[in-house]
């Protein structure tokens, strides 16, 4: 029996065909900046890149010990002071999960990985993703190029404190 209800750990190689049937899938693609099909090769060439970039953190969210999402987190300053998140909930998940995982990731980032800020970025069609950076306690910063992209997205910013005063009035 597990011991936890919500918790994200890294990603493994034998996670790879899950996490590619849920990127693959038309309600996760229609987010992305890239909406094209991912193949298995790409799929293994982007796993074995990512994960040996020490800027990275790939996660898998579990609850009641299932995976049910994907986080990933990428430094944006040297130091790892202040990062950027994505992330998705398995588009099979039929519970709302949404704000635990994005709660328990956060947790990681702030504490596992040390970050004292986190970035969100959101393409203006998304507007669930946007509600629910501002529920997570995220604050609308500016549209501006994303950081990995010519696409321009909505930016949110939460920072340690923030998230902690959030999550303590949340509980
Ligand atoms: C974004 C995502 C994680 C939210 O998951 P979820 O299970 O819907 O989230 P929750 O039910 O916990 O809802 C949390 C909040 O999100 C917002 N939200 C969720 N569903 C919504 C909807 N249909 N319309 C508007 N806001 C919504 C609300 O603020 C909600 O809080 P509330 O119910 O108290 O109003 C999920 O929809 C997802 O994975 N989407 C596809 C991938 C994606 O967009 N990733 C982010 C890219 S930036």
């Amino acid at each position: 029996m597990t011991d936890y209800k919500h918790r994200v750990r890294p990603v493994k190689k034998s996670d790879l065909s899950l996490i590619l049937s849920w990127r693959n899938h038309e309600e996760i693609r229609k987010h992305m900046y890239n909406k094209k099909i991912i193949s298995n090769e790409e799929h293994l060439n982007w796993f074995n890149k990512s994960n040996n970039d020490p800027k990275k953190t790939l996660l898998i969210y579990e609850y009641l010990g299932e995976a049910q999402g994907y986080i990933n987190f990428e430094d944006l300053i040297d130091g790892g002071e202040e990062g950027v998140w994505g992330f998705y909930l398995s588009p099979f998940c039929k519970l709302k999960l949404g704000l635990a995982m994005g709660q328990t990731a956060l947790k990681y980032g702030f504490s596992n990985i040390g970050y004292k800020k986190v970035w969100g970025e959101v393409i203006k069609e998304n507007i669930i993703s946007q509600r629910f950076h501002e529920k997570v306690g995220f604050t609308f910063k500016c549209f501006d190029k994303a950081f990995t992209s010519d696409i321009i997205v909505c930016k949110y910013q939460i920072n340690d404190k923030k998230f902690y005063e959030t999550l303590k009035n949340d509980n």
